[in-house]
């Protein structure tokens, strides 16, 4: 079985072709990030005007580079949400589109469980069940996953998401967008310790997550400061120790709590490389194994959608004629695909 897969939930255009039993064949992506720097943030109008320009000749790229003909595919998947709802709607209208015209079922995938999924696409898969730690501009969230499909969620943020915290604190040091490997560059430079920001519930019992405050307090720290080189560098450093370890701590419990002895991390903070220090660390503590996807696929792409499609059309799960987007979807309300696996 082979399908072909389009993402398009924010600022990245993606195409992507995944066979059953020959892997991944190819995978094409377009970051719009050059055409929102300038605005410091995404600006949704822009980003789906962009898609419906990329998208297109994203897919005709990917079928190209996977020698396959529509002929060939037996689907395809598209990101339905969450997301933003223009650029959802620019990837669905055009897969429903293309399906439509070739005879093909579409399956309307959530983007969140292609960033779940994405460490499939390694050699060495993570097995279920399994503990996510979910990372990524708009979410951040621990989830117990059983199965595809089969995700319960143990703790989310009460407001910003990790990466929106990397973000904004980036911003705060005049950083570009997006400002999460930016800090993290800078960072690398700075001093551990010169500076002491709070870790948001970690006195807490619990799973959940507060970052929303770490701005404020970079914002204090910063006040009346002169902003060199060195200090903002020093800063950089503190505010990633302090995600860093609250991700690690809560991570940690989400482990024991669970009883499950491998963990997975995904979305674009996963890419981070003092997270993955933590993380394996705090892993070797509990003789438990961490996975990842490949650092291209932590941020948003259209691998991990096609991951998703493929389980789900084969599956047989597909939708009808309507372009299906939702700006709001809730992960636990996905159909679960195959068996339940037991710990
Ligand atoms: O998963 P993603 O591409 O998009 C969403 O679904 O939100 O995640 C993007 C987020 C941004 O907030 C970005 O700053 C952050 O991931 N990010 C990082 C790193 N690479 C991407 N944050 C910290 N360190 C990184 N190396
Ligand atoms: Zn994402």
């Amino acid at each position: 079985m082979r399908v072909l897969a389009i993402e398009s939930s924010c600022d990245e255009s993606a195409a992507a072709v995944l066979d059953e039993s020959g892997g991944l064949l190819a995978h094409e992506l377009y970051s719009q990030i050059a055409l929102h720097r300038v605005y410091g943030g995404v600006v949704p109008e822009l980003a789906s005007r962009d898609h419906v320009r990329k998208l297109l000749p994203l897919v005709e790229r990917a079928l190209a580079a996977a020698h396959t003909a529509p002929q060939a595919l037996a689907g395809i998947a598209y990101t339905a949400g969450p997301g933003l709802i223009g650029a959802l709607l620019t990837g669905a209208a055009l897969a429903r589109s293309l399906a439509y015209a070739w005879g093909l079922p579409a399956v309307g995938v959530h983007h969140l469980e292609g960033h779940l999924l994405a460490p499939l696409l390694e050699p060495q898969p993570p097995p279920f069940p399994h503990v996510a730690l979910l990372v990524s501009g708009g979410h951040t969230q621990l989830i117990e996953v059983r199965g595809i499909g089969r995700y319960r969620i143990l703790g989310d943020t009460r407001d910003d998401a990790a990466g929106e915290a990397f973000d904004k604190t980036a911003k705060l040091l005049g950083l570009p967008y997006p400002g999460g490997p930016e800090l993290s560059r800078l960072a690398a430079q700075g001093t551990s310790g010169a500076f002491h920001f709070p870790r948001p519930m970690l006195d807490r019992p619990g799973l959940e997550f507060s970052f929303s405050g770490l701005k404020t307090a970079v914002l204090h720290a910063l006040r009346g400061r002169e902003l060199d080189a060195c200090t903002k560098a020093d800063v950089a450093r503190a505010v990633e120790e302090a995600i860093v370890e609250t991700l690690t701590v809560k991570a940690e419990r989400a482990l024991e709590q669970s009883g499950f002895d491998t963990l997975v991390v995904s979305g674009g903070v996963s890419a981070n490389l003092p997270l993955r220090a933590a993380l394996a660390n705090a892993a070797a503590r509990h003789g438990a194994r961490v996975y990842y996807p490949r650092i291209e696929f932590c941020t948003d792409n259209a691998a991990m959608i096609a991951v998703a499609g493929l389980h789900r059309l084969r599956a047989g799960q597909h939708q009808g004629l309507a372009i299906e987007a939702r700006a709001q979807w809730p992960l636990e309300s996905l159909t679960p695909v195959g068996a339940e696996t037991h710990s």
